[in-house]
């Protein structure tokens, strides 16, 4: 007897991770941070169910609820994960997505697995929803779902959220398959993205490829109304704060700067090893600065935290030996012994430890080439409850949109970062007091809650679904000047 939800979270990957219980057996945890770790804390309210990937190949595991969140996994087979996940999903659509910072590639055979996973995901969807069930459907693995799921469920409210920018048409246009692409969205009543240029986009690329007629927030195809609209996502603030504030990541904080050969200041990067991050452009502006003599090892340091990442994709491996072969030259040219210039980590980062990182960091640098949010840049705010160190941000950040008091810049502009990076590294700590007050104020008030709500409100405009959201975000955050 399938149990089913009034309300039904599809994403490609499951909100569990396996880990390795001390018999030596599979055990499955919730996973930490992330999308799913911060929307588990909304949906653990409700009866929920959440159809997604487990990781791994061949038959699904059987996978137990995590509280009242039901878990629904799809399985993949090898094929699938070559030709849907690493192929199509983030060999094509990714790169694509993100300005084409690397070139995407177009393979014809990779859009059948694309169409053929994506309807796995659809039915297992229309399965656990129950009659009118609100469905809301995460991410460019998933961009079908919305209409296959609409043809199987007509009963159903299906909602389309993509975390990932939504490329201008030029761009788009190259897509072999892109009218079928952007049908299979709008088979939602609603489709978020995390800025509103991505909305006119779609509205843009709508009328022209799909014959629709679009009016501010409303595109009408085949005589249905679908809804678009911005919702930046957000983190859960408050699991961060307290993270950030528990007397044994205070002292690990402090112990990280001893270990670092108590320097003047701590430059600090977390990112997922990937080529929209701009790692290469960054470590060519410090280079620089090491090289003319305006940085200098033992005074500064800086740490570089990767997290590896669709290691078996052709870009990402290539990727990973320039980083580690820059790295090991800037080392070997400005570093010391028992000095190196940069730290550099590639492996998965407990969640204390990046805490006490964030802690540790006098400025945390985060330049992608292009992101849709980077919550990597919420996070380090949510940690700083001192009211201090310096975020520098790219503008290419979807972040960027709603922490206007960091140091922005345009990461492909050398000259610009190493310039923002010297006056982030020197800035008075009134200065970066103000700066973060506004930062933490902002995030206060728009945490994972607020984002769910905003989403699911608009999706549901009845009300009917949605009734046991929490009213607002989790806990305010107190701002640093009121501390
Ligand atoms: C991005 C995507 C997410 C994805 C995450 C991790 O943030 O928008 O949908 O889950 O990267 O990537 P992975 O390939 O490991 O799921």
């Amino acid at each position: 007897m399938v149990r089913q939800s009034s309300l039904v979270v599809v994403a490609n990957r499951l909100p569990l991770d396996d880990n390795a219980a001390p018999d030596g057996a599979c055990e499955w945890r919730r996973s930490p941070g992330g999308l799913s770790g911060a929307l588990h804390a909304i949906l653990q309210q409700t009866a929920a169910t959440w159809v997604g990937w487990a990781g791994g190949t061949g038959d699904a595991p059987q996978l137990p609820d995590i509280g009242s969140l039901r878990i629904r996994p799809v399985a993949l087979s090898e094929a699938d994960l070559r030709g849907y996940y690493e192929g199509f999903a983030n060999s094509t659509l990714w790169p694509l997505y993100h300005d084409a910072v690397q070139p995407p590639v177009f393979h014809r055979g990779w859009w059948e697995t694309y169409q053929a996973v994506n309807r796995r995901f659809a039915e297992a969807a229309a399965e656990v929803a129950e009659p009118r069930a609100a469905v809301w459907v995460q991410d460019y693995h998933l961009q079908l779902v919305p209409g296959l799921l609409r043809t199987l469920r007509p009963d159903l409210l299906i909602g389309f959220f993509l975390h990932v920018p939504f490329p201008p048409p030029e761009l788009f246009m190259q897509l072999p398959r892109r009218a079928e692409l952007l049908r299979g969205m709008l088979g939602a009543d609603l489709v978020g993205f995390q800025r509103p240029q991505a909305a006119h986009n779609v509205a843009q690329l709508a009328t022209k490829l799909l014959g629709a007629k679009s009016e501010d927030d409303q595109i009408t195809l085949d005589g249905r109304m679908v809804r678009t609209g911005a919702f930046p996502v957000s983190i859960d603030v408050a699991e961060m704060q307290a993270l950030a504030a528990r007397p044994e990541v205070v002292r690990r904080a402090r112990q990280l700067r001893a270990d670092l050969g108590q320097p003047r200041r701590v430059l600090l990067s977390v990112d997922r090893l990937d080529y929209t991050k701009g790692i290469e452009h960054r470590l060519t502006a410090y280079s620089e600065l090491l090289r003319d003599g305006r940085v200098k090892v033992r005074d500064t340091v800086m740490v570089q935290v990767t997290v590896p990442s669709r290691e078996r994709v052709e870009n990402y491996r290539g990727l990973r030996d320039r980083i580690e072969g820059e790295v090991g030259r800037i080392n070997g040219e400005y570093g010391r012994v028992g000095e190196p210039a940069i730290h550099y980590l590639n492996q998965p980062f407990d969640r204390a430890e990046l805490a006490a990182l964030y802690r540790t960091a006098d400025v945390m640098v985060v330049t992608p080439l292009r992101d849709g949010m980077n919550l990597v840049a919420k996070e380090f705010v949510a940690a700083r409850e001192d009211g201090l160190g310096a975020l520098v941000l790219s503008e290419f950040a979807g972040a960027a949109a709603e922490l206007e008091d960091a140091f922005l810049v345009n990461p492909h502009d050398l000259d610009g970062l190493k310039e923002t990076l010297l006056r982030a590294m020197d800035a008075q700590p009134a200065d970066l007091a103000a700066r973060m007050t506004a930062m933490r104020k902002h995030l206060a008030s728009h945490d994972i809650v607020a984002w769910a709500r905003h989403y699911l409100t608009t999706l549901d405009q009845s009300g009917r679904l949605t009734s046991w959201l929490p009213r607002q975000a989790r806990r305010q955050t107190p701002s640093p000047a009121s501390q």
